[in-house]
């Protein structure tokens, strides 16, 4: 049987396309979904794909994910940095979980992007690597669940 990944985009991520293209490409998030969905089929994983721009929304999400898959791929967004509601929930899930971002958080100017409340709990991070992260982040997770 396939295995299922849970791929969860957080706030603002449904405006890919319209953020800084030197940061995040010029992509949008539906492209995002096909060619990580095309990633996902090539590695055997059935993708869902969800987003929301409602940190509570998020957490729900997390608390029912479960049911629908058997690991995740996170890009929480901005809720990465300091949302604690959102780090408890994805305990919760109890679900293996890579994290996820578009661009090279550690390395931007914001100091408060090098900070993430969830990255203890997932079993690997990827970042700076735009669309490309996703299949990498694939791989981490066939890794980490067996062949
Ligand atoms: C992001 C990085 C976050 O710092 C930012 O707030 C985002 C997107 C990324 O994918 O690069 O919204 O998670």
């Amino acid at each position: 049987m396939r295995r299922r990944v849970g791929v969860m985009h957080g706030v603002n991520l449904d405006q890919l396309g319209r953020r800084d293209p030197e940061v995040y490409g010029t992509f949008t998030l539906s492209d995002l979904e096909t060619q990580v969905g095309a990633f996902a089929r090539e590695m055997d994983f059935d993708a869902t794909f969800w987003q929301t721009n409602h940190e509570g929304e998020y957490c729900e999400m997390l608390h029912a994910a479960s049911e629908r898959a058997d690991a995740l791929l996170l890009n929480p967004g901005a809720w990465t940095h300091y949302s604690y509601a959102i780090r408890d929930a994805l305990e919760v899930s109890g679900l293996p979980a890579i994290e996820i971002h578009i661009s090279d958080v550690d390395s931007r100017e914001e100091e408060w992007r090098r900070l993430s409340v969830i990255r203890d709990l997932c079993v690997g991070r990827v970042q700076g690597k735009g669309l490309e992260g996703y299949r990498e982040a694939l791989s981490l997770l066939r890794a980490t669940l067996g062949e």
